[in-house]
């Protein structure tokens, strides 16, 4: 059997988003007309994902809200004759199911997983981050060929990485990719990873590849969760588990994101508003009286 399986976290506080966060989700956030956490839920069903496990915690009931069938507005609209604004619910009829569970205490990445254990039982899964995009208008296979490559291959893990800034590695779990030095696997390719570290040093680190929100993993990196105590920032940090697999034997690939699916991180300010303007500049209906806009007010500009 295909992994159709994914465990997506979205219980984090999204602090680096306040004010905007406060009473809201992060991944409630619209870029363009849908809120995040639509684009993760259809990327994920375009890959064969059929069941979609939510960890979610205080102030994030619109997640749930969001994916539920509301009947009382289907029909309103229908009566109505708004059609068009019907065609936007089609996402309730996804053929994915979904389950909920909370992490009650926001203490990191890694233990946000861990608490979705008991439901995910000993099956294969995807980590989809909740915040994350992949892809303009999410159309990405990624998670696809992270799959296949994981079944192929037999691996404990794959993670999927990008290529970022040497300066930036301090905000990401940077790759050690095996029998290479710095950046050495091209785009698209799949490589074994000589270890991870979370946020290293520019001078220090490994690689620049980073990894880019989603992954696969065996059922195992439960134990080693559990086994890893509390990491950078104080967090239970997910790459520490990763280097925990490796350390231990474990077979971890690395997938890279082709050039056309860029990964567009709504966890701050400068990168959420970057994808608001790209998602909106292609909108079929509203792109081009924007990009005309934009052109005028940089024109403007002194
Ligand atoms: P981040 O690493 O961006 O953390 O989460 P955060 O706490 O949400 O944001 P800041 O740092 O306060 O601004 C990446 C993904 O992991 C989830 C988040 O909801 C997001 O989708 N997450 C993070 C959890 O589910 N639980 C956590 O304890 C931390």
């Amino acid at each position: 059997m295909t992994i159709d399986l994914a465990i997506v976290p979205v219980a984090g506080h999204g602090t680096r988003l306040l004010p905007a966060t406060k009473t809201q989700p992060k991944e409630m956030l619209p870029v363009g007309k849908k809120p995040v956490v639509q684009y993760v839920v259809e990327e994920l069903a375009q890959s064969g994902v059929r069941r979609v496990l939510f960890v979610t915690g205080r102030g994030k009931a619109s997640i749930e809200n969001h994916f539920d069938v509301d009947a009382e507005l289907t029909s309103y609209l229908r009566e109505t004759g708004r059609e068009e604004q019907l065609a936007e619910l089609s996402f309730e009829r996804l053929d994915v199911s979904f389950g909920y569970t909370r992490q009650r205490r926001q203490l990191g990445l890694g233990h946000a997983v861990l608490c979705a254990q008991t439901l995910a039982r000993h099956e294969p899964f995807v980590v989809a981050l909740g915040d994350s995009i992949i892809g303009l208008n999410a159309k990405s296979q990624i998670v696809r060929r992270m799959i296949e490559t994981f079944e192929k291959q037999r691996a404990d893990a794959v993670i999927c990485f990008e290529e970022v800034a040497q300066s930036d590695v301090v905000h990401y779990g940077i790759a050690q990719p095996k029998s290479s030095s710095r950046g050495a696997p091209k785009e698209a390719d799949v490589f074994e990873l000589a270890g991870i570290v979370e946020k290293p040093r520019p001078d220090e680190s490994p690689s620049n590849l980073a990894v880019a929100a989603r992954y696969v993993f065996q059922p195992s990196i439960f134990d080693h969760l559990r086994a890893v105590g509390p990491g950078k920032g104080g967090e239970i940090q997910l790459t520490d588990a990763v280097a925990r697999l490796i350390e231990q034997g474990g077979k971890v690939l690395g997938l890279r994101l082709a050039p056309d699916e860029k990964r567009y991180d709504i966890g701050n300010f400068e990168s959420y508003f970057r994808a608001f303007v790209e998602f909106t500049l292609a909108d079929g209906d509203f792109g081009p009286a924007l990009r005309a806009h934009l052109q005028k007010l940089l024109a403007e500009a002194p």
